[in-house]
Formats: structure tokens, sequence, C-alpha cells
């Protein structure tokens, strides 16, 4: 299954301390816990099932010892290395010395964008460019960008329904009337669109009445979306007359089934005074917009033309939706699609 060779976002950084923490992604159950090292810190992604008798490691502690940092498991109090996840201490058999085979399970995972992201299954050949790493957001890197992560926000709904709200443009005037559109002025231009590994879409434009969250006035605004990921995309809008506020939004989601999803928004600006708070709470409020219509979409996983006689029907407002519903096919995507 391609979804298990993609990397997936699976909690905020922030969330990871000192003590190991249980989440899950795909169905498998993780236990995710910090090392500090001396030039910093590392995270480990693991099954959450001790190898022994099958208890979760995420009711465990982690240890500090000369020997550097291990998981202990809650039930016979078995070490793990961070290294390898190999055991290294039988506390009931002190002497005995277990083999290479009495070993936690790892996964990939790195952190970035505020976000621990982990790949369950390294694929077999190399992924396309794009899909070989946890996707890219320019902004987050670039010190001139302040950036926030908002969410997480758990979603009744799959995470291809909901990267397809994030390319609509042609829903603001309705869900977001007054803040991201007008019913007045609904029109909107869908841009330029490239079909390659992932999808750009350039030059998209609509009107806005509040595009920021520090902006009162409305303007006509410049989309740019990247989908790099089948489960990311990202916009970076600007307006087209001489405002000096620039954002850029980053969606990653963690599906969680079929019909569920986490979604984090990595909100980037340049030039715009509201605080962190007032960035949060103005995307909390944005997405209470969208929740309960996007929630409401039936059915939930998004029809590609994989399986189901379920039809919807396009109009000429819709073409960065349907590349993407072209991607998501191209891919091989099942997850949350039908
Ligand atoms: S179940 Fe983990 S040490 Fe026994
Ligand atoms: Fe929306």
């Amino acid at each position: 299954m391609i979804e298990q060779q993609l990397w997936h976002p699976v909690i905020a950084s922030h969330q990871v301390r000192s003590d190991p923490v249980a989440c899950s992604l795909l169905e498998q159950p993780l236990v995710l816990w910090r090392e500090h090292t001396h030039d910093g810190t590392r995270v480990h992604a693991w099954a959450d099932r001790c190898p022994h008798r099958g208890a979760r490691l995420s009711l465990g502690r982690v240890l500090i010892g000369l020997h550097g940092a291990r998981l202990e498991c809650p039930y016979h109090g078995w070490q793990f290395s961070a290294d390898e996840g190999r055991c290294q201490h039988v506390p009931a058999a002190p002497e005995f010395v277990p083999p290479a085979s009495h070993h936690a399970s790892l996964f990939e995972v790195r952190e970035q964008h505020g976000l621990v992201w982990v790949r369950l299954q390294t694929p077999p050949q190399a992924m396309a460019p794009d899909l070989g790493d946890p996707p890219a957001f320019a902004q987050s890197s670039d010190a001139t960008w302040r950036t926030v992560l908002c969410g997480p926000y758990e979603l009744n709904t799959s995470a291809p329904r909901l990267v397809e709200n994030f390319l609509d443009l042609s829903h603001f005037g309705f869900v977001h009337e007054g803040w991201l559109g007008e019913r007045g002025h609904a029109q909107v231009q869908t841009g330029v669109v490239e079909e390659g590994v992932g999808l750009v879409v350039r030059d998209a434009r609509a009107w806005q009445p509040r595009a920021y969250a520090g902006v009162d006035g409305g303007a006509w605004i410049a989309y740019r979306y990247d989908v790099p990921h089948p489960f990311a995309a990202m916009l970076r809008k600007d307006a087209t007359q001489g405002d000096p506020v620039s954002n850029a939004i980053a969606l990653f989601i963690r599906p969680d089934g079929h019909e569920q999803c986490t979604a984090w928004f990595a909100m980037a600006t340049q030039g715009d005074a509201s605080s962190d708070q007032e960035l949060i709470a103005f995307q909390d409020a944005v997405f209470a917009q969208d929740r309960p219509v996007v929630e409401s979409q039936s059915p939930r996983a998004l029809p590609v033309g994989r399986t189901a006689p379920i039809s919807e029907v396009h109009g000429p407002a819709d073409r960065v939706s349907s590349a993407y519903r072209r991607y998501l096919k191209r891919l091989g995507i099942a997850l949350g699609t039908c």
C-alpha cells in the first residue's frame, strides 16, 4: 500500500517531551519519545508494543544513564536502547545477554515544520523525489517569515476531502462570507494548473474582503498552490496591489482512516503585525466555518473514479479539484478515496 510508504505527520513536536507518548498512524500504534543528546534532542518512533509480552511501551518510562537513553517497558522492566531499540537489560535475569532478535520495532522519523513525521515502510525502490521526504514548506525555514502551527483539528471526513476544500476558491463567498469572500464577488479565476509529480496552480485569483488576520480592506488576491503529497498542500497568497502582507499556509494531514483525519496548518506571514494568538484564532475561526460543510459531504471518501459508481458533477471553476482527483488516482491512493 503506497500510503504506508509515505511520510505522515503524527503529532506536534512540542507534545513529545521526555515521557513517552502514544499515538497511532494508519492503525499502527506508536510510542514516541525524545532523547536528549549532547547536541540537541532526537525523537524516536517505535511500535507501541513490547516484544516480550506485548505490553504498551508508551506506559513505560525513559531512563537516562551512562549507557545513554533507554525506554523501559512498564511490565517487566526490560530496557531498550535508543539507537536500535535493542534490549539491553532484563532485570529478572541480570546476567542474561539478550540476543539481537530481542528488539523493539523502529520506524523512520523526522521533525519538520513543528511536527513529527513518520514513515511506516521504506519503499522498495526510490519514490518520486517529491514523495521521498516529508513535504517541503519553504517559508518555515526562512527566518524572514514567522510561522505558527494551528491545530490539531480532528475531523470526521477523509484527508482527500479536506485537501480538496483547501484547494477550492469557489466556496469562499459562501462558507467564509465577509472573511475570505463575498457572495457578490463570487467569481474566481482558477489559474494555470500544472500536473507533474504533484500539482502546481499559479495565478488563481479571488476577491477577499478580509484576506488576512491583520487586514481590513478588500482586495483581489493571487493564490499559488502546491500539492507535493497526496495529503499535504500549501498556498501562498499575495495581494495584487501594493499590500505589504504576504501569507503562506501549509495544510498537513494525518489520515486516520477512510473517513477520519487530523489536520494541522502551518501559517507563515511576512509583514503581518498580528500576534501568534491572533493568527491562530483567525485560523480556528476560518476552520470552524469549513468544518460543518466538509463533514457534511457524502460520501466522506473522495470520488476519484477508483471504484464507485458514485459520481459528482463539475463546473468550470473545479479544474483544480479535478486535477487533484487525477493526481490521487495516478498515485494509486486508496485511503479516503472511492
Ligand atoms: S512485556 Fe515488556 S518487559 Fe515484559
Ligand atoms: Fe474554507
